[in-house]
């Protein structure tokens, strides 16, 4: 497998500097369909078999885990029937990629407020994240009812519990903590951060995890990334200087 990979991207050095973990914000997919003069619910369709793609790069390059931001906390304000209808496609893209999952090897985990997904949809959810989970070729994250901001004041609400129930002193608070209260608590921060669709903003995305990510933006929008374009992007993570505030 590294072989073939080799040759189509000699310069690809797949023995040193692997991110452990691809964060991506697949964004640009109703705009894909307009300009094919196709409804938005197309884009967000063509967008799964990039999905497809992705885990298949990201099991080739040996990357342990990808998180997918799939529905933000904000998407929720668009019109119903958008958001049915993206609801329903998470349900029969679970469905349809539950056997794939298991022949692949790969563990679904899911991030986000979860209680607020259609029971059919978070009974799905369940069911796949539950049947994958001793899954060990890589991790497949899915971001969806996901807010960063939401996460965080989450987080402060436990942790000020168990200091009004004595369980900890406001100086036991560090960073530590704080980063095991979120939903990511058993995740290593995401090393490369790419964002499709030109735009340049976070979108309330893993604020805490991805301060120190190398951040990629790719012009094209989601339903056009290709495996060679998670390639192109570990290619230019590996040419960065990680410096971590240091020299
Ligand atoms: C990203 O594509 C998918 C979701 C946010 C669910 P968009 O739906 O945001 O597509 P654009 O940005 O409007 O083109
Ligand atoms: C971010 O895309 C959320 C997802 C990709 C799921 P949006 O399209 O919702 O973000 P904005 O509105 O352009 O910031
Ligand atoms: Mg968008």
């Amino acid at each position: 497998m590294i072989g073939s990979l080799t040759c189509m991207f000699p310069e690809m050095n797949l023995h040193n500097d692997i991110p452990r973990h691809i964060a991506i914000i697949m964004d640009g997919n109703g705009r894909w369909a307009k300009s094919r003069g196709l409804p938005r619910i197309q884009g967000h369709r063509a967008g799964a078999e990039s999905v497809r793609e992705v885990i298949d790069a990201g099991k080739e390059l040996g990357i342990e885990y990808i998180t997918l931001y799939a529905f933000s906390s904000e998407n929720w304000s668009r019109p119903e029937k958008e958001v049915s209808a993206l609801m329903k496609l998470l349900e029969q893209f679970l469905e349809s990629k539950r056997k794939d999952l298991m022949r692949q090897n790969v563990r679904l985990q899911a991030i986000g407020q979860l209680h607020r997904l259609p029971a059919s949809t978070k009974k799905k959810l369940d069911q796949v994240i539950d049947q994958t989970k001793d899954n060990t070729s890589i991790t497949l994250v899915l971001a969806i009812s996901y807010g960063s901001r939401e996460e965080i004041v989450e987080a402060m609400r436990r942790i000020a519990q168990s200091a009004v129930d004595g369980e900890i002193q406001p100086a036991d608070i560090d960073a530590k903590l704080v980063a095991d209260s979120l939903y990511t608590a058993n995740i290593p921060d995401p090393d490369l951060l790419i964002r499709t669709s030109g735009e340049l903003r976070l979108s309330n995305f893993l604020l805490w995890q991805i301060s120190y990510a190398e951040i990629f933006i790719f012009d094209k929008c989601w339903p056009d990334f290709r495996q060679g374009d998670l390639f192109d992007a570990v290619k230019e993570y590996q040419k960065r200087h990680r410096r971590f505030g240091a020299l």
